[in-house]
């Protein structure tokens, strides 16, 4: 973690004592550690030992009183290479899952672009709380990496799940997290994702559900791990910027097609996760139709598959991950398209499950590699996901 720049957020819980020596051990490590504090936290630790101990000055309101000098929470929050917030109180959860910002450490996180690591502390009935778990996947969908709260004996007397992961594991964390950022760096990823819609006149399509969310997931990922994006995104309301990401944006298959063939040649990684529309119109009329006859019949042919093309056309250095959804038989049917698409694994989410598919943050999947190996991953969050399918491509990609 050697010059590493560490914002770390302290919130007014019992197991801020634990922070002290936290920052001792990141200071160990060799990183830089700023602190910011919440007024309440100066109750639990004095903010002279965490500037003691990081060897710069703590930060707690927006301006000093004594010199009517200002902080710049903006500046602050661009400062890290990642802000940790240990421990993290239901309250400044609460806050952060509502974009409240009443103190510096809450504006900071609205201001902060680097990733967020929260590690919440609280009693096991405010931790068990569904208000509480809905904040955490709030801010999990957003892509903030939460270190679960452990099980043991509570400051209440209680003993149960809500004490703050201990300060060894988080520099593990970090550590981890630091080894990840650039694991893909020099590794160029095609990725495609949400729906396709085919035209049937000028005001009319044959569409989808699909939103986007797991491929446009898988493509943050990448980029948070040093890869270069190429994201070939239907119509989706999904917004990402990064520098090292270039996005394409097309409306029907064919004009995904073209966009994959001007460019798969030069990927290593392929990531197909668009929801294609497997036939179209075989006329798109200029003008809107008239609704004169009872029944209308639209001649539809199909569209080319896209992956399969890709699967045909891959080198010995390329991996293919496609996916499948599947109200069905997902295994079987999943098995036959890894072999008719020359795929290297395919990601397998089956409509069976709640909670599981279009629309929904969460998703439950099962990735089938070309050797016929099974791994189930439990529902999680679609964020949550994309760093399981980018581990696995890692793992795979590495074997290949
Ligand atoms: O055959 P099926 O549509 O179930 O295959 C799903 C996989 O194939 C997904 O990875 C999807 O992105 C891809 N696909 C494609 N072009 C199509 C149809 C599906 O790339 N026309």
């Amino acid at each position: 973690m050697k010059g590493k720049k560490i914002l770390l957020g302290i919130t007014g819980g019992i197991a801020a004592y634990k922070i002290a020596f936290l920052i001792r051990l990141l200071k160990k490590e060799e990183a830089e550690v700023k602190c910011i504090m919440t007024p309440a936290s100066c109750d639990f630790i004095s903010p002279l030992t965490i500037a003691t101990l990081s060897e710069n000055p703590v930060y707690i309101d927006f301006w000093n009183q004594k010199d009517g000098q200002w902080t710049n929470h903006v500046e602050l929050g661009m400062w890290p290479d990642v802000f940790l917030i240990a421990p993290l109180t239901a309250n400044t959860l609460a806050k952060l899952a509502t974009g409240y910002c009443d103190n510096l450490l809450t504006a900071t996180y609205l201001s902060a672009k680097c990733p967020l690591l929260i590690a919440p502390a609280m009693d096991l009935d405010m931790y068990a709380h569904p208000t509480t778990t809905n904040n955490l996947n709030l801010l999990a969908s957003y892509g903030v990496q939460i270190l679960p709260a452990e099980s043991g004996f509570l400051a209440s007397g209680l003993i149960g799940k809500g004490r703050m992961t201990e300060p060894e594991d988080i520099v593990v964390t970090l550590n981890n997290f630091f080894m990840l950022k650039n694991s893909m760096l020099g590794k160029k990823v095609l990725i495609t994702a949400g729906p396709t819609h085919e035209h049937i006149d000028p005001v009319r399509f044959i569409g989808n559900h699909s939103t986007g969310k797991m491929g446009y997931a898988i493509a943050e990922e990448f980029l948070n791990r040093g890869a270069e994006v190429l994201l070939i995104s239907g119509p989706t309301n999904l917004t990402l910027l990064h520098p090292k990401l270039q996005i394409n944006k097309i409306i029907s298959a064919n004009e995904m097609l073209s966009v994959v063939q001007n460019n798969w040649l030069s990927y290593e990684i392929g990531v197909f996760c668009a929801a294609v529309a497997d036939y179209r119109p075989i006329v798109q009329e200029v003008r809107k139709i008239k609704k004169n006859d009872e029944e209308l019949t639209i001649t539809l042919i199909k569209n080319p598959d896209i992956l399969a093309w890709a699967g045909e056309k891959k080198k010995e250095n390329q991996f293919l991950l496609g996916f499948a959804l599947e109200t069905n038989n997902a295994i079987d049917y999943a098995e036959k398209k890894i072999i008719n698409k020359n795929l290297d694994a395919i990601v397998v989410n089956s409509l069976e499950n709640e909670g599981a598919g279009f629309g929904y943050d969460t998703n439950k999947i099962s990735i089938i590699s070309k050797k016929k190996q099974i791994t189930d991953f439990p529902i999680k969050q679609k964020k949550e996901l994309a760093s399981d399918i980018v581990n696995y491509i890692s793992k795979s990609f590495i074997k290949k």
